[in-house]
């Protein structure tokens, strides 16, 4: 019932929006970061994540990073963000607004793809600006800890995501809330739900008459707001989902 309900409101959906977190690449391989086995299970997120410890002591992001980046550099794009990409193609979805920084939906095909979070594609030195492509930097992360800009020696190399107590990219942020005011369905797919102001999107579309479909391996506390909550991995529900809506 819940499935072919959920293939029901996005088959009728012209303006549906989606918005992914880190359960929707966990199939991929990539740990998530609450629920069972997630990353902040194992550490404290302010520790290794915030801007705050990055700037005292870059290393502590980086011996984390070092083996996540190992991880997410051979992800490749599970069932469920190519059925994502699907429902787009088929005019259901306008965009994905993504809280990963993986890239995944991008290689499976999404076009319209929000990274409210940034990106871990890319590294800059906060010291003089300079990019450089993560793989290069994780290359030297065997022998370099913490990495140095290959510019101006600097540590301070940060990949271009959004640290805890950093502000989100205003464009994407923004892009984001007002196409949440305009969506008919509201999918939410892997995330927990606990992180703002991501979380606060499906709460706009909501507000503004969006029909909203949860589909995720955990309780999260948005299920008693849906109209559909699916339990389940989001590689296995979201293709049975595509299915029923006539691909
Ligand atoms: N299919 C569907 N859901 C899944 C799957 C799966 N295969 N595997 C795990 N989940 C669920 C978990 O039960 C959990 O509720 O995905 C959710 C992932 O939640 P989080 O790990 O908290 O990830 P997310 O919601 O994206 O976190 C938001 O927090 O640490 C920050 O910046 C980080 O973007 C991240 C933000
Ligand atoms: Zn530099």
């Amino acid at each position: 019932m819940t499935v072919a309900h959920a293939a029901e409101l996005l088959s009728a959906a012209r303006r549906g929006l989606a918005l992914t977190g880190a359960g929707v690449s966990a199939e991929s391989g990539i740990p998530t970061f609450r629920g069972e086995g997630g990353l902040w299970t194992q550490y404290d997120p302010v520790k290794v994540a915030s801007i705050e410890y990055f700037m005292a002591d870059p290393s502590a992001y980086w011996k984390v990073s070092k083996d996540r980046g190992r991880v997410a550099l051979v992800a490749r794009p599970n069932p469920g963000h190519h059925a994502l990409a699907a429902l787009e193609a088929n005019g259901h979805l306008a965009a994905v607004v993504t809280q990963n920084t993986d890239g995944l939906h991008q290689e499976s095909g999404s076009r319209h793809v929000i990274e409210v979070h940034g990106s871990s594609r890319t590294v800059q030195c906060l010291d003089c600006g300079n990019r450089e492509p993560r793989r290069e930097v994780q290359a030297r992360l065997e022998v370099e800890m913490p990495p140095r800009c290959k510019v101006c020696g600097g540590v301070f190399l940060k990949p271009t995501v959004v640290l805890f107590g950093e502000p989100l990219p205003q464009a994407a942020i923004q892009e984001a809330f007002s196409l949440a005011h305009e969506a008919d369905v509201m999918l939410v797919v892997g995330s927990s739900l606990v992180v703002y102001p991501a979380a606060e999107i499906p709460l706009v579309a909501l507000r503004y008459g969006a029909k909203m479909i949860v589909v995720n391996a955990e309780p999260t506390p948005f299920d008693e707001l849906a109209d559909v909550v699916i339990r389940g991995k989001s590689g296995e529900v979201l293709p049975e989902i595509v299915a029923l809506t006539g691909g």
